[in-house]
């Protein structure tokens, strides 16, 4: 039997919106990398997907061009992983549509990302929008994954592509998909890295991130704004939210020495914020500086980023092809000529 056969199937989708920050990288992209070589591994931009906040064709151009430079220079391999744009696989709407069929509105409705759309931008609830877990089922099952490493926004869409998968097996007799489960390293969460604003985890939204992408002066800035407090006042304190979201960043980054130079500087009441976040921005940039040299070097190189979407392409269909002879011939959808 051939290496690639025993391996199991993982499939992650990417949505092309935002670029990727340091919570992206030490929470998804970094167990992406450990993955490639010991999965079968389909990394591929959701650009459909994204279609459902209607973005103008440049900018939604623009970013999946973003996404697969920042991917790349992250450290995906492309000979290893199959790393491709979703519209190049038109058999996945395809698959959608019968997985549509199945799709009951009840069920829906009551998905809570879909519930929290519809309450926040009242006048786009489009029917893309109910079915994005239907299109994200389609994504992860058409090549029959076995594991899906997402984050816990995302476990919900995950239970409901196993649900679809699970009543296609059943309504045609045949066990086809297997359930596709969660994946965790080593069975632990994902690191969350938290945000510069003093509370929460980093996120595209917020407005509180790092980015890959940004240059050292930028990352000083931001990190030198971060919200903290009037210091310790008793040995050995507690700390404040914002305070221990820093030591945080600073164990993500940070030599262990240089996290524990500055937990003994807290704990005897020592500390000098603008210290320890001269430090931080300087373990920040060590780690994102090569990325985002990269970065730069990619996202201007289309000859090899049309390389990359184009073998991709090919093996992600080959697989998906596959995958929808089957489907339709146990639908019943049989050529007539
Ligand atoms: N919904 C996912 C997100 O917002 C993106 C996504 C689309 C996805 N299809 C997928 C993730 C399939 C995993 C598998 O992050």
């Amino acid at each position: 039997m051939s290496e690639k056969k025993i391996k199991k199937t993982v499939v992650s989708g990417i949505r092309p919106t935002g670029n990727l920050h340091l919570g992206n990288y030490f929470g998804a992209v970094r167990s992406f990398l450990k993955m490639q070589h010991d999965f079968n591994c389909y990394f591929f931009i959701a650009d459909i997907h994204s279609l459902t906040t209607h973005p103008t064709p440049a900018n939604l151009q623009a970013g999946v061009r973003q996404v697969l430079a920042e991917y790349l220079a992250c450290g995906i391999d492309p000979e290893a992983a199959t790393i491709f744009i979703q519209s190049d696989v038109p058999e996945v709407t395809e698959l959608y549509t019968y997985l549509n069929m199945n799709a009951y509105l009840g069920e829906l409705e009551r998905t809570t990302s879909f519930k929290e759309k519809a309450r926040t931008q009242p006048d786009n609830v489009n029917a893309g929008l109910l079915t994005y877990p239907v299109l994200m089922a389609a994504d992860i099952i058409i090549h029959k994954a076995n594991y899906v490493p997402v984050g816990k926004d995302q476990e919900q869409h995950l239970e409901m592509a196993r649900t679809f998968a699970n009543r296609f097996n059943r309504m045609y007799h045949h066990k086809l998909f297997p359930a596709p489960k969660p994946f965790t390293f080593d069975g632990k969460d994902m690191i969350k890295v938290p945000g510069l604003d003093g509370s929460g985890k980093m996120g595209k939204s917020s407005g509180n991130g790092i980015y890959l992408y940004e240059d050292p002066a930028d990352i000083r800035k931001k990190v030198m704004r971060a919200v903290t407090d009037a210091g310790p006042t008793e040995m050995n304190q507690v700390k404040p939210e914002p305070v221990e979201n820093l030591f945080t960043l600073m164990k993500i980054v940070s030599a262990p020495e240089t996290v524990e130079y500055f937990e003994n500087q807290y704990n005897s009441c020592q500390i000098r914020y603008g210290d320890m976040k001269k430090q931080l921005a300087e373990d920040i940039i060590a780690v994102t500086t090569p990325i985002r040299e990269r970065i730069l070097e990619l996202v201007n190189d289309s000859e090899y980023l049309g390389k990359v979407a184009r073998m991709g392409a090919e093996k992600a269909r080959e697989s998906a092809v596959r995958t929808l002879t089957e489907v339709r011939e146990l639908i019943g959808l049989r050529k007539l000529y």
